[in-house]
């Protein structure tokens, strides 16, 4: 997809969350460059340890279930291969819009799966309530996040291109980077609770979320 048509898809964003805005594209268009000259440290390619563990993680939630995958990169990720079921990706790069406004009817997703994702949202209170609507009552919602919250850092460099982080943004690629606990407090805000989790070195937590 090129720039301008990415562009489009995000723009409603900038109506709605006039302040965000500004800071928060220019760490999606980092993350999106970042993702096409390092595809493999951006997106959930075979061959990851960690994206196989993930896979093993979800596995048990997601056999014979209709899971929404929200911001689930420029293809299908290696961690939703299983035997059965059906997907649906939301995601910019795909072309399928937003987490903050998910064009599809109400309450009809098993699964919600956030990998990595979740803290590239714009709004994440916005993107959970999404996922909370188009969730059946007894819809679980399944993170991928860091085990705690990164420090703030002004820029990166990843196979030798640096990145910089906009005024404001927690890094190059986050407007706002969440810990397990942040991640915890933004789901009970949407009446979700934590029912079964697993951390792993260096600072990866998987976890997964029911309704209360
Ligand atoms: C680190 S990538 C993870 C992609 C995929 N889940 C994986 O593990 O390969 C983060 C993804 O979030 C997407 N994203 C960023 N902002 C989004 C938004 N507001 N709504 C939906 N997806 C978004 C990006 O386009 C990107 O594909």
């Amino acid at each position: 997809m090129n720039l301008q048509k990415l562009i489009d898809q995000i723009k409603p964003l900038a109506k709605r969350f006039p302040v965000l805005y500004p800071a928060w594209q220019a760490t999606f268009i980092n993350a999106y460059v970042c993702g096409e000259i390092s595809p493999k440290r951006s997106y959930s390619l075979s061959g990851r340890q960690d994206v196989e563990n993930f896979a093993a993680f979800i596995k048990p939630t997601i056999a014979h279930k209709f899971v929404i995958d929200i911001g689930g990169g420029p293809t299908a990720a290696a961690y939703l291969i299983r035997p059965n079921g059906a997907t649906h990706i939301i995601d910019p790069l795909l072309g399928t819009g937003v987490a903050e406004d998910i064009r599809t009817d109400a309450t009809q997703y098993d699964v919600c799966i956030f990998a990595t994702s979740l803290d590239h949202l714009c709004h994440v209170h916005a993107g959970l309530l999404e996922a909370s609507r188009v969730l059946k009552r007894s819809g679980k919602i399944i993170v991928w996040s860091n085990k705690e919250a990164p420090p703030r850092n002004p820029c990166v460099e990843v196979d030798g291109v640096w990145y910089y982080a906009p005024p404001g943004a927690s890094d190059p690629f986050h407007y706002r980077q969440l810990g397990m606990y942040d991640v915890q407090k933004e789901m009970s805000n949407v009446g979700f609770y934590l029912t079964r989790h697993q951390c792993e070195e260096p600072d990866q937590c998987f976890q997964e979320y029911s309704r209360c």
